[in-house]
């Protein structure tokens, strides 16, 4: 049977029906999801009762999982998933939610940030797979910003200023932005600023987007102030609500997006109550600019 994807949005977002993503699928499936997801940017699949293993398996159809490694605080022996699951839900080992103040917890809420995933590896991320296992009847909604509809809107004589800034991204500038500056000399140098292209354009398509995210902190040849006003401002324009969908998790929703077409963002939601999210991550195949060494 072939799948069906419907449009739920003005200008992205793809539901899929007619497919159980916890079975292989046909070379014909997949490409269909490829397609689908050069088209529509997210693609949302409900009802996907899913294992990890089925996680990881439907993940690679669309490329080799991406090495967590260095994208996080969280110390090997306090992981509570299997190497290639990214744990997302507010859970310690124990399965209990994080202590508020845990460092582990103040740095995940950085999620709540509006970024695209691994923007601060020289490589950066293709695809996410987030699947909700335990999900919370209020709040911890995730939002999606189509940047492709947000490069198109912008003004010509803007185009022509970006059009080849190299941004500067890392963990500790979206989470510096929160206050959170105390970083071992082993993080800062795990989390060394890397470049990326601020607008790309897609492999496939050929549509340009802008690359935003809150790790964007610098730009090269540019004062910092002016740099962040700048990315600050493309940002507010980048996520007007035209731009934006809103995703109200039901548990088994499987959500996939392409990192390199749009931003996403968490919501808040009640930290005392468990919520389990799982996320897969398809790694990308090159780096958008040329890096420096240092
Ligand atoms: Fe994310």
């Amino acid at each position: 049977m072939s799948i069906a994807i419907r449009q739920i949005h003005p200008v992205f977002m793809g539901e899929v029906s007619d497919i159980d993503i916890a079975r292989p699928l046909s070379p014909d499936q997949v490409k269909a999801i490829e397609a689908g997801m050069d088209r529509y940017a997210v693609l949302v699949f409900r009802d996907q009762k899913i294992t990890d293993e089925q996680q990881m398996a439907f993940s690679l159809n669309f490329g080799a999982l991406e090495n967590a490694r260095g994208g996080n605080i969280t110390k090997p022996e306090d992981r509570r998933l299997a190497v290639g699951m990214n744990d997302v839900s507010n859970l310690g080992r124990d399965g209990r939610p994080l202590d508020r103040e845990s460092r582990v917890h103040l740095f995940n809420l950085g999620n709540l940030l509006w970024h695209s995933d691994s923007s601060f590896r020289a490589v950066p991320a293709k695809y996410s797979l987030l699947s909700a296992r335990v999900v919370h009847l209020t709040g911890g909604n995730t939002e999606y910003a189509d940047m492709r509809a947000a490069y198109d809107a912008l003004d010509a004589g803007t185009k022509a200023e970006i059009e080849d800034l190299v941004c500067e991204h890392s963990l500790m500038y979206s989470r510096g932005s929160l206050g959170m500056l105390d970083f071992t000399d082993e993080e800062r140098t795990m989390f060394r600023p890397v470049r990326q292209r601020l607008v790309r354009t897609h492999p496939v398509t050929g549509r340009k987007s802008l690359y935003l995210a809150s790790h964007a902190g610098a730009i090269v040849g540019m004062t910092m102030p002016e740099a962040r006003i700048l990315l600050r401002d493309l940002t507010e324009h980048a996520t007007q609500p035209r731009f934006v969908y809103t995703h109200a998790w039901r548990q088994w929703d499987l959500v996939m997006w392409d990192n390199r077409q749009v931003m996403h963002r968490g919501r808040r939601y009640d930290q005392s109550q468990p919520r389990d999210m799982r996320r897969t991550t398809v790694a990308g195949d090159a780096p958008t600019v040329a890096q420096v060494v240092t």
